[in-house]
């Protein structure tokens, strides 16, 4: 089992937590009820009610750390929690956001808030959000292939200066990055530039929400510990949400 933290040393924690080998647990059931573990683990800052098995291993920011001496052991006050489920994959990602709380960012080294991102937008955008499972209208082209094609096009952008056109953009599409709000998501893309791929590409994939969330390293960029979560009703975008490191 690997648990994987992204801290974006501000608003928002996006986790990606993977099972391997344990067939029972990779139920939504089973995955969704692993999430709240972490949820209610950063909440009270104590990770012993998880069940972290034998073979666990923990990174925070893309690298390995010792789990005691990470994010899971300051306690947060979350303001919003949403996680979604990949049977295939045995993997569940996480997406926290806190935006109170006397000091909810302790890093190492510690990184002082930019002062141009309030936590509150992003939790005000994020609220207004609807992710409820995909009804048959929504569902209609979005299948794993369509998920994670739109997950590389959309990291391809920076590289690739046709990638941005392979994606469907949905009249409606919101994207946050930070607090940034931008709508419709087609306006404003990237179209090639940078020489370097974003790479160490980790996916979870959830059909029923319609979503994929990848986990990278941003490396067209600049290195930078990143994830990018993908909603998408009737084969075209809807959100997209950014959290870089
Ligand atoms: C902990 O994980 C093991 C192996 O996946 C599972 O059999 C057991 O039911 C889990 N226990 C709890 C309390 O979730
Ligand atoms: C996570 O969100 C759900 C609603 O989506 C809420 O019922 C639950 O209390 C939240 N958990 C925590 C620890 O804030
Ligand atoms: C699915 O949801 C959309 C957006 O809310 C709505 O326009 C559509 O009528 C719904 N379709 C079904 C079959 O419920």
């Amino acid at each position: 089992m690997a648990l994987q933290f992204l801290v974006d040393g501000l608003a928002m924690l996006a986790i990606m937590s993977s099972v391997s080998g344990v067939a029972a647990a990779c139920t939504r059931e089973g995955l969704f009820a692993a999430s709240q573990s972490y949820i209610l683990a950063q909440a009270s800052g104590s990770i012993s009610a998880l069940n972290l098995s034998t073979s666990f291993s923990y990174q925070e920011n893309n690298k390995p750390i010792d789990i005691k001496r990470g994010m899971l052991l300051q306690p947060l006050k979350i303001d919003l929690n949403r996680s979604t489920a990949d049977t295939a994959a045995c993997a569940s990602y996480t997406l926290l956001i806190s935006s109170s709380g006397p000091k909810p960012y302790i890093l190492s080294p510690p990184q002082p808030a930019p002062s141009s991102l309030t936590p509150k937008k992003t939790l005000g955008y994020l609220q207004k959000e609807n992710w409820w499972p995909l009804n048959t209208t929504q569902q209609a082209g979005v299948t794993r292939e369509l998920l994670k094609k739109y997950g590389d096009a959309y990291l391809d952008m920076w590289t690739d200066p046709k990638a941005a056109d392979s994606i469907s953009w949905g009249k409606e599409c919101e994207r946050v990055e930070g607090s940034q709000y931008t709508n419709p998501c087609g306006k404003s893309l990237p179209r090639g530039g940078s020489k370097t791929n974003n790479g160490n590409r980790r996916y979870v994939i959830d059909e029923t929400l319609g979503s994929v969330d990848v986990l990278c390293s941003f490396d067209s960029l600049g290195s930078l510990p990143d994830s990018h979560e993908i909603r998408v009703e009737g084969g075209t975008v809807r959100y997209v949400h950014t959290v870089t490191v």
